[in-house]
């Protein structure tokens, strides 16, 4: 049996808030997304989705279910991956053009953040630049309704958007309690016929989620039920979703996303997100692709500090007996490489087309990414780089 010890020494519940949406799971679910969007009072949504949601059906079956409920819609998908300020500003631009008065978001992270991002705009005006950073937002948003297609981005349940800022070249991280929607639809029937590149890259998003949650300096008992519930199901299921795409199987990431995104939601993230987001931003690349890379060597970066949470981590990974802490961090960096290996996850920066002669200037943006407060070890340009260079 996992020793006592690890219960006793779980943080305790002092000053914690934990916020989340109002949750809707289920397979065939989709066909809620009218009645959800007409019970925020809307009248008119400003739909948010993509070519690839559009072509697989999902758009249809959510526009059906729309007009089922008697609402109007408009439909907005002038969205690309990692979604940038030009678009997002478009968008409101068209939601107040067109009168819209709720928002619904269909889609990975990119669809979700974008519907996040017009939502911010349309009710507290100015450039989404204004809003990067911690609590930076001060009128509430329009109803906001998502509905994840994918199994990794919690986007669907965070108080995180992320927005590329087109002259940058990198990623803002908004913070703030007004950008968790009203509502979670998940219907995980839509991972179905999500790509299979996708379904490995989302999930180790997820895995990143609920690793950075877990050892975050703002953990609790409550986000790390969370996150060792979907540690857990990734333990058992992820490099199973990823081989055999099977409906339970996918259902299982579904659900790791969602406790995922519950967990870091609240707790916050760490290193890897701090240093994913400018290098997404910056090449314009998959976003749990780069996580995937960083994971092990923070999570090594990190070990040294989270020693009282790896036993009862290194048991949700699989390994039931007891150890003591070497043994444990050991484990645990043995477990997620070869997770991460046996779903054929990338594994170097180079191998995305990251230029090492970047990695200085990235390591140095990755300091200022509200991400990196919540990391259980403090770190300097030179660790990050240091992370970096061992990643490449
Ligand atoms: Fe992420």
């Amino acid at each position: 049996m996992m020793g006592h010890d690890v219960v006793k020494k779980s943080p305790a519940l002092h000053h914690c808030k934990f916020e989340v949406p109002e949750i809707i799971f289920g397979r065939g679910l989709l066909s809620q997304i009218g009645s959800c969007a007409r019970r925020l009072g809307g009248n008119k949504v400003f739909l948010v989705s993509d070519q690839g949601l559009f072509n697989a059906g999902w758009v249809d079956q959510a526009m059906h279910s729309l007009l089922e409920a008697g609402l109007n819609f408009v439909y907005f998908d002038q969205i690309t991956p990692n979604p940038k300020d030009h678009e997002v500003e478009a968008g409101a631009k068209e939601y107040i053009r067109q009168g819209a008065d709720v928002i619904v978001g269909l889609g990975g992270g990119s669809a979700m953040d974008a519907a996040k991002g017009v939502a911010i705009l349309v009710s507290n005006g100015g450039s989404i630049r204004d809003f990067e950073g911690s609590d930076k937002i001060s009128r509430p948003l329009p109803p906001l309704v998502l509905c994840p297609t994918t199994c990794g981005t919690g986007s669907d349940v965070s108080q995180f958007a992320v927005i590329n800022d087109s002259r940058r070249h990198c990623k803002m991280t908004i913070m703030s309690r007004c950008v968790a929607p009203d509502i979670s639809l998940t219907d995980p029937d839509t991972l179905a016929t999500l790509p299979e590149e996708y379904v490995c890259t989302t999930a180790t998003d997820a895995l990143s989620h609920a690793l950075e949650a877990f050892f975050s300096v703002a953990s609790s008992t409550l986000t790390d039920v969370n996150a060792i519930r979907a540690l857990s199901l990734l333990a058992n299921g992820l490099v199973r979703a990823v081989r055999e795409q099977r409906p339970e199987d996918l259902e299982s990431m579904a659900r790791a996303s969602l406790h995922a995104g519950m967990a870091f939601s609240n707790s916050l993230l760490g290193i890897v997100h701090a240093l994913a987001h400018p290098i997404g931003g910056y090449y314009d690349i998959n976003h749990g692709s780069v996580n995937a890379v960083l994971l092990p060597e923070v999570v090594r970066f990190d070990l040294p500090v989270v020693t009282e949470k790896l036993p009862e981590l290194a048991w949700t990974l699989g390994v039931h007996r007891d150890l003591n802490g070497r043994e444990a961090a050991e484990v645990v960096e043995e477990k997620i490489e070869a997770m991460l290996d046996a779903a054929g996850a990338p594994r170097t920066l180079r191998s995305l087309g990251v230029k090492r002669e970047d990695l200085p200037q990235l390591a140095r943006k990755a300091l200022s990414d509200v991400c990196i407060l919540t990391s259980p070890r403090e770190a300097n340009e030179t660790d990050l780089l240091r992370i970096l260079e061992r990643a490449f």
